[in-house]
């Protein structure tokens, strides 16, 4: 038997759902991560390093849990990252996420690997919702230059570019389920020229462009007014660099432990940035994004505590699509905001900015 909507009550329960009633193929797709996985479990495990050290007797009468991420008011700290290939595991794929974001005011971020098409998931959209487009850069410049600027034309707020995939990871889960057909609306449709004994992920991606650089990114500011994010950045060397540069963000992540195993965790990775950042006063000339698996509302309270304006979560919203539909993304969002609101009036902090360095005690991560 199935279980009910109303017996999921956290995100992890959409997964263990999702593994039950989705494809094989698709379930592989989502769920796998790089090599031995190290990264991917590490995502999980980092957050249970840090604990927590709430304020008591603060007025936490009313909680609210909204906050700005790249210039737009947004209902919670989250949004939904990029997450190619919606259609695997349901019908309508994308454009289900970007009603159930629309229900909640959450953001969402389009992935060039989408299976429905750009214009499609924007047009699902209504009145000022916020979407963002993550970016793999192909290698013909004048692709990329019209999707970026077709995406500004049709009102994207952000550009997330990719820059933790030069090539895509080795991901054996998938590559045992061989890729047959998912009717992907790629840009790079490669026809029958794709190589699909690799799994489904590197069948699509062969037009990325091993060969992006620092150098490209002054070219990317110019073509564009929207704020540019990279997303992928793994060490506060490189955050300091892309400050530098000029870009409006990074996300710390490693793409769900899909690319490099045994990288660090995102959360590792901005508990050594931000003191870096803040001895150097830099701690606001850039927004600060993590990913790589924020479950609970509690992992989104330790990345804010920490320093992040927002996070990002993948896979726990394919999930609930897959196993659910709309219904599922709905109600997989709802939960968060309730676990937001509770864990908020727990620890102490009735706003989001109340949120700060002093609330956690992160003497469990090697960063620190
Ligand atoms: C991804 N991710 C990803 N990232 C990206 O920049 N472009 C992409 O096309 C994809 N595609 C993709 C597919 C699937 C199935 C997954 C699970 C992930 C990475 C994604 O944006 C994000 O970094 C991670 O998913 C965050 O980790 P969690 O929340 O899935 O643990």
């Amino acid at each position: 038997r199935m279980p009910g909507l109303d017996e999921c009550f956290n995100l992890l329960d959409f997964e263990s759902v999702a593994k039950r009633v989705m494809k094989g193929q698709a379930w592989a797709y989502y769920s796998s991560a790089a090599d031995d996985e190290i990264t991917m479990r590490e995502n999980r495990n980092a957050f249970q390093k840090i604990w927590f050290r709430p304020r008591v007797l603060v007025d936490v009468g009313t909680i609210d849990t909204s906050t700005t991420m790249l210039g737009s008011k947004v209902s919670i700290p989250f949004y939904v990252t990029a997450t190619a290939l919606g259609k695997l595991g349901h019908p309508e794929g994308e454009v289900l996420l970007t009603k159930g974001a629309k229900r909640h005011n959450v953001v969402q971020m389009i992935p060039t690997l989408a299976s429905c098409s750009f214009d499609e998931i924007m047009d699902a959209a209504e009145g000022d919702q916020v979407q963002w487009l993550q970016l793999y850069v192909n290698k013909d410049r004048e692709i990329t230059r019209k999707i970026v600027q077709h995406a500004e034309k049709r009102g994207c707020k952000g550009l997330f570019i990719t820059v933790d995939a030069p090539q895509l990871g080795r991901r054996e889960k998938d590559m045992r389920s061989k890729f047959s057909d998912v009717g992907s609306n790629v840009q790079n449709k490669g026809g029958d020229n794709v190589d699909r004994s690799q799994g489904a992920a590197r069948a699509i991606s062969s037009f990325i462009d091993p060969s992006l650089s620092w150098k490209d990114i002054p070219w990317f500011l110019s073509i564009t007014k929207m704020p540019i994010i990279l997303k992928g950045v793994q060490r506060v060397e490189d955050v300091l660099r892309a400050i530098d540069v000029g870009v409006h963000g990074v996300v710390l992540s490693n793409h769900g432990g899909r690319q490099l195993d045994t990288a660090r965790s995102g959360i590792e990775v901005l508990a050594e940035v931000m003191p870096v950042l803040r001895a150097q006063g830099l701690d606001k000339a850039i927004e600060i994004y993590i990913d790589g698996g924020v479950r609970r509302a509690t992992d989104i309270i330790k990345a804010l505590c920490l320093g992040a304006t927002g996070v990002g979560i993948g896979r726990p919203f394919l999930y609930a699509m897959s196993a659910y539909g709309l219904a599922g993304v709905d109600r997989a969002m709802q939960l968060l905001k309730d676990e937001m609101e509770m864990n908020m009036r727990l620890i102490g902090a009735a706003r989001v900015e109340d949120l700060q360095p002093s609330m956690v005690d992160a003497r469990g991560l090697i960063s620190h």
